[in-house]
């Protein structure tokens, strides 16, 4: 046991963790340190490793390899205390399906070691404020996948830990439940605790969290802040298609002066694709673009179809794989455009 205080240094502190599973390295030597008070995106593909070292870091799984701390706590030798501080919302939720929202959150409630009458008031308070007094007396198994979430997280802070994981807390929502989950997330935070979150979403990460780690095959590939990150895999692509091919060549013109980029004409004979870098943000981007845009109808070039892409996390892999075997080409690979 140290004598720290539970929520001194970093929230997080992981040197060289490892996890095995017979042949299977699933984290491979992953370092994390993660600021108290912030919002830690972990980004990653299917099988990265995101839910394992989350669990490892929650105490759920011993690590084969290196080190954690949570708040200066050994996830190992300390387990207990870190057990104390953390709360974990998985991808596999702890909720009773027979049992209605609120009874969930009672029940839940006692086991984090409220009183019940505590826990019935709390229950009230979550349930108001993630928008579930209606499904409050419905049972969970007749709840929709966001509504389920949003009991998931509600749970997970009852007893509102210092540091909450969200295990890819959106996957299989719609746009509008994801914003709701971004919503609570953003309040969680103003609150206090510490959230580490991972995802499979760079808009996610984005959106939400102050620094990334991406990681793949059980190894962080990038980690920065999201401006240094996006900054390193540039940024998306302008796609548009006229409705004139005959004014291709000075929309050519146009959209390399404006968005100081590289235009490519696609093979489709009324189509453009441009790179556009991101510069301090991705609204240097949209605003180049826009203007771009206008000066294209002040020349009376019609616009049929516009798209600012972001660069996806496809576009971020194949950045940081690119640079890896090649440092000449830090570029972005298109799609071909159609
Ligand atoms: N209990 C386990 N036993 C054996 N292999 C496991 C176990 N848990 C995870 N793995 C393997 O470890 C690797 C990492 O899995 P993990 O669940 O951490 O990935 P993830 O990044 O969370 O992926 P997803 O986005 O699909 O949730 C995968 O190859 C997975 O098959
Ligand atoms: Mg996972």
């Amino acid at each position: 046991m140290t004598d720290r205080a539970p929520t001194s240094g970093p929230a997080i502190e992981a040197v060289g963790l490892v996890k095995t599973f017979g042949a299977n390295r699933a984290v491979d030597g992953v370092d994390l340190t993660v600021e108290a008070g912030t919002v830690y995106g972990v980004l990653g593909p299917n099988g990265a490793g995101k839910t394992t070292s989350v669990k490892m870091l929650a105490t759920l799984l011993r690590p084969d390899g290196g080190e954690a701390r949570v708040f200066g706590h050994d996830v190992v030798r300390e387990a207990d205390t870190v057990r104390g501080l953390v709360s974990l919302t998985g991808q596999y939720a702890s909720l009773d399906e027979d049992l209605t929202g609120q009874e969930n959150l009672v029940l839940l409630g006692r086991l984090v070691g409220l009183t019940k009458r505590a826990a019935r008031a709390r229950a009230g308070q979550m349930l108001e404020a993630f928008s579930l007094v209606e499904a409050a007396g419905r049972q969970v198994k007749n709840y929709s996948g966001g509504m389920r979430r949003r009991l998931d997280i509600a749970a997970s802070i009852l007893n509102t830990p210092a540091l909450l994981f969200l295990d890819e807390p959106t996957t299989g929502l719609d746009p509008r439940s994801r914003n709701q989950v971004w919503e609570i997330v953003r309040a969680i935070v103003a609150q206090g605790t510490t959230v580490l979150l991972t995802t499979q979403y760079l808009d996610e990460a984005d959106q939400l969290a102050a620094r990334i780690a991406v990681i793949d095959k059980g190894r962080v590939i990038a980690e920065g802040t999201k401006g240094e990150l996006k900054a390193s895999v540039g940024a998306g692509s302008v796609h548009l298609r006229l409705r004139d091919p005959e004014q291709r060549a000075e929309a050519e013109q146009v959209l390399a002066l404006h968005l100081a980029a590289e235009v490519q004409l696609d093979p489709d004979p009324f189509a453009l694709t441009a790179r556009v870098d991101n510069g301090d943000g991705d609204r240097g981007a949209a605003e180049r673009a826009s203007q771009a845009l206008a000066e294209l109808a002040r020349r009376g070039i019609t616009v049929d179809t516009f798209s600012l892409g972001q660069p996806s996390l496809d576009e971020v892999f194949l950045a940081l794989t690119d640079r890896k075997a090649d440092p000449a080409s830090a570029g972005v690979k298109e799609e071909a455009a159609a």
